[in-house]
């Protein structure tokens, strides 16, 4: 990830707050949640902080995902299935979520321990790593490669893709739409000329392949749909774990107890993941419009409000959470909202619990003991997803423990 030439205008409400910290933006979103402040102060987007607000707000059918003109990122078509809204949009939730069911996802598993070791192999004899660039990076477009079935020399495509599109560079508004545009254009071409060769070879065992065969109300998707649906992922499934995971990580480097509890009880190391990614939200926020006049708890909403709604105040509500702000791995319900709420709930859930349980008992197999080199901080990015940028760690690892999940 890199953060050269890149405008940030302030990218959530709770910038505006004296209490923002970039290390640690939790006090802060967690101010918002009690709903004293409801608009943006620079350009008065409407802001929906409260998590009991979002799930009500995002069960109205007048609430839509697109404004119906404008597509994310570099699309040139509404993204499937996120640009999308009623019937459309269950049709392809119904055809995609049985593909990312815990199930058709679990034989991931394998792969993902044997990829997360051999990252590890490459710097665990060196007792110190930059994990973001070491691990957390590679690591999720490792798996999306494996998911798709796709070359792996390949790989440059999507990373070029996904940086343009989460980073766009450009002075302006307008110049990062430009650029994000070109970036979509090489993917479009990309994925268009990929599913050619696999038509013309056709395999069941990946997603590709999946989407090739799989119907819905009797009919199989066209090339053009499969292509937006692939354009999302790329999008959507690599950058959100590669944050995800180095939030996870500096997190545990700095907590030894907790991070004892889970190398001395792997049981434990699901509820932590969660726990983790409740405080560390590493997707803040979304973007909602309203088609027509509404009211939510007594709060009108005018059609054509814009509403940015705040995954990561939601998290830390006190009207939800009891001591919000504690990491607590024995929280009894942690009904937390880091994958969305509502229809566009994250379709790849399953998935990406999956990558971060596993990467991270991997990880903890070899590398129990770590901290944050010293002489060193994290820098922290919050502007698109929440990252450690740069996490430097040193550690003493257990040369005695198998590589690969002691199947090598
Ligand atoms: C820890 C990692 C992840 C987090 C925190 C996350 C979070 C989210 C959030 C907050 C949304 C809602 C976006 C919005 O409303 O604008 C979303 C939607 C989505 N996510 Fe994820 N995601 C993760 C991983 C993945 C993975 C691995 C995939 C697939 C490979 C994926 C696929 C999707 C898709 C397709 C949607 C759109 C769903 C729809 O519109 O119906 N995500 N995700």
């Amino acid at each position: 990830m890199s953060t050269d030439n890149v405008v940030r205008p302030p990218f959530t409400l709770a910038e505006f707050l004296d209490s923002w910290d970039e290390e640690s933006p939790q006090r802060a979103f967690s101010e918002l949640a009690r709903g004293d402040l409801r608009r943006r102060p620079d350009d008065g987007t409407e802001v929906l902080a409260s998590r009991a607000e979002i799930v009500e707000f995002l069960r109205h059918p007048a609430v839509r995902a697109t404004d119906g003109v404008h597509y994310n990122m570099g699309a040139q078509r509404p993204l499937i299935p996120l640009d999308l809204d009623g019937d459309r949009h269950r049709f392809y939730r119904r055809l995609l979520d049985p593909l990312f069911s815990p199930r058709n996802v679990a034989y991931l598993e394998s792969r993902i321990r044997t990829r997360t070791s051999a990252l590890i192999d490459e710097f665990i004899e060196a007792g110190e790593a930059e994990l973001m660039e070491a691990l957390c990076g590679p690591l999720p477009s490792l798996i999306f490669i494996d998911l798709l079935g796709l070359p792996l020399e390949d790989l440059p495509v999507f990373l070029d893709f996904k940086e343009a599109v989460v980073r766009p560079h450009g002075a302006t508004l307008a110049e990062q739409r430009e650029y994000m545009n070109r970036a979509g254009q090489v993917t479009y071409d990309y994925l268009v000329s990929e599913l050619a060769r696999r038509r013309a070879k056709p395999s069941t065992d990946d997603l590709i392949g999946g989407f090739l065969t799989t119907t819905v109300d009797g009919r199989t998707l066209t090339d053009e749909e499969i292509v937006d649906i692939c354009y999302l992922l790329v999008i959507a499934g690599i950058d959100t774990v590669t944050s995800s995971l180095s939030c996870q990580l500096a997190w545990l480097a700095k907590h030894p107890a907790e991070r004892a509890r889970i190398v001395a009880d792997e049981s434990l190391l699901g509820r932590a993941v969660e726990e983790i990614q409740r405080f560390e939200s590493p997707v803040p926020l979304a973007h909602r419009w309203v088609a027509e006049d509404i009211t939510i708890n007594g709060r009108a909403f005018a059609a054509g409000t814009t509403v940015e709604v705040l995954w990561a105040a939601a998290n830390v509500d006190p009207a939800n959470f009891d001591d919000p702000l504690t990491v607590d791995f024995d929280r009894p319900h942690n009904n937390h909202v880091g994958f969305a709420a509502g229809p566009h709930r994250c379709l790849g859930t399953n998935l990406a619990r999956l990558e971060l349980r596993v990467a991270l008992s991997e990880f903890h197999r070899r590398i129990p003991d770590y901290r944050i080199a010293p002489g060193n901080t994290v820098v922290w990015i919050n502007y698109g997803v929440r990252a450690a940028l740069s996490l430097p760690i040193v550690f003493t690892p257990d040369r005695f423990a198998p590589r690969n999940g002691g199947s090598q």
